[in-house]
């Protein structure tokens, strides 16, 4: 007999909220995840995207078609079952299912297997079958706690006043340097995918005072390592009258909330992960602060004791493995502040002591995680800002309502950019970016 997908005699729950029906008949629709047999006794494995639950099946307790049904599953089938609830701290949730009746939606074809098999797979197959590699327990659990930092993080400014203001992502001109920038054919004009919401925030918060913006920025990285992505998610916040130092105290904050709050709902899934949550109990503010100068002096002393390869020269940008080790050598997030300004962006306000610096911070997550903030006071003279952006090759046409503001009621101002996957790969402690958003867009990757 069919059995209706939304209407059932037995209450339908989630494998998550299994524990409210002890000793009750419920029904659970999901797949198949594993199946072992052992006599006249079969042990098949159910998720459903919520948890994982062990099911029991007594041969001389259904019938025989259920039975056949089940030893003849395979893996990743859809199938809805039915049956009694019982305790078990053996199980993995706590709880397993007695199966009386199980109706298979879609079973999985022998000759066409599910792809991804509990053996070991290379993260270039698991990346080509992304669409399916999701299913995991631990791809789940990343997702989940992606979905938790991005909640917190709108929680946090939500609550302290900000409001959310969305800019474009069609936008006429580059805010993070020309040489990323995605090209798009805009009717008969030129346009681009935007790098970062930032400059039209800074347009909301002369607006609105304290703002923020969480969308997708894109950037044409040719680089190929563990932190970049084409195709990323932003958070960031922008403050009328702020200043660096203000800056500092919002980021070390924000990223002390966006952990603890992940320790405090996701602890489950953190576990399944397999992070170490010793090291995020660390966390907490305020983070050490130190110059780019003080960061070099590190980065040149380690060199010369042979710790790292590397000689950097004073003047450049770190490069990742500089960032790794910077913020190896801390437990909190280190906060870098004051780099050249000829190696950032057009729109830093220059240090008053040092005009050759820029206002800015970088915060490293340690661990070896790197950059996961970047950030500034913005420049309030509009001469400066004017040459500056001659000086960087950026048309000035283009950014003539950005020089408005400075003409307008100019007050100093700060901001900073967060990228959910780098927030997400730290405090899941993740090798890779690519395992933090659904579907990763990188340099050789555009499929699934
Ligand atoms: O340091 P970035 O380039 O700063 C900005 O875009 C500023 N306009 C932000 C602002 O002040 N409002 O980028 C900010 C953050 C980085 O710290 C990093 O977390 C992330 O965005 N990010 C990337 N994440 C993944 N892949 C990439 N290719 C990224 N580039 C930057
Ligand atoms: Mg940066």
């Amino acid at each position: 007999m069919e059995a209706p997908l939304t209407q059932t005699e037995t209450p339908i729950t989630t494998i998550r909220e299994v524990g409210k029906h002890e000793g009750q008949a419920v029904t659970i629709r999901g797949w198949l995840y594993n199946l072992r047999e052992s006599g006249k006794l079969l042990f098949p494995q159910f998720r459903d995207g919520s948890g994982v639950i062990q099911g029991v099946v007594v041969k001389s307790q259904v019938s025989p078609e259920v039975f056949d049904a089940i030893k003849n599953l395979t893996q990743e089938s859809s199938v809805i079952v039915t049956g009694k609830v019982r305790a078990d701290k053996r199980a993995p949730g706590g709880y397993e299912i007695e199966i009386a009746d199980a109706q298979v939606l879609q079973r999985v074809k022998e000759e066409d297997p599910y792809p991804i098999t509990p053996k070991e797979h290379g993260v270039d197959f698991l990346m080509e079958h992304r669409h399916l590699w999701l299913r995991s327990p631990r791809q789940a659990a990343i997702l989940r706690v992606r979905a938790e930092i991005i909640k917190a993080a709108r929680d946090f400014f939500d609550d302290r006043g900000f409001t959310l203001t969305d800019p474009p992502i069609l936008t006429p001109a580059a805010c993070e340097g020309t040489t990323t920038l995605f090209p798009v054919d805009y009717f008969d004009e030129q346009a681009y995918l935007t790098q970062s919401g930032q400059l039209y925030i800074e347009a909301t918060a002369m607006a609105l005072g304290k703002v923020y913006s969480f969308g997708p920025t894109f950037r044409a990285e040719k680089s190929k390592t563990r932190r970049h992505l084409t195709e990323f998610w932003m958070v960031e916040p922008e403050i009328a009258y702020a200043t660096l130092d203000d800056l500092m105290r919002l980021a070390e904050e924000f990223i002390t909330f966006l952990v603890k709050r992940c320790l405090e709902r996701r602890r489950p899934e953190l576990e399944t992960i397999g992070r170490d949550l010793g090291k995020l109990e660390k966390i907490d503010a305020p983070f050490p602060r130190i110059t780019y100068d003080e960061a070099v002096r590190m980065l040149q002393d380690a060199h010369a004791k042979e710790l790292i390869e590397n000689k950097f020269e004073y003047g450049g940008d770190f490069g990742s493995p500089d960032e790794t080790y910077i913020s190896l050598q801390f437990e909190r997030p280190v906060m870098v502040h004051r780099y050249p300004a000829a190696v950032k962006a057009f729109y830093m306000e220059p240090d008053p002591e040092r005009p050759d610096l820029a206002l800015c911070v970088d915060v490293l997550a340690p661990e070896g995680y790197g950059e996961i903030i970047g950030g500034s006071q913005r420049m309030a003279s509009y001469d400066l800002l004017l040459e500056r952006i001659h000086q960087h090759g950026l048309p000035e046409q283009a950014f003539k309502w950005y020089l408005d503001l400075r003409k307008f009621g100019g007050v100093p101002h700060a901001g900073f950019g967060m990228g959910i996957e780098r927030a997400v790969a730290w405090i899941c402690g993740l090798e890779h970016v690519r395992e933090t958003i659904p579907f990763a867009r990188t340099l050789h990757r555009l499929y699934p």
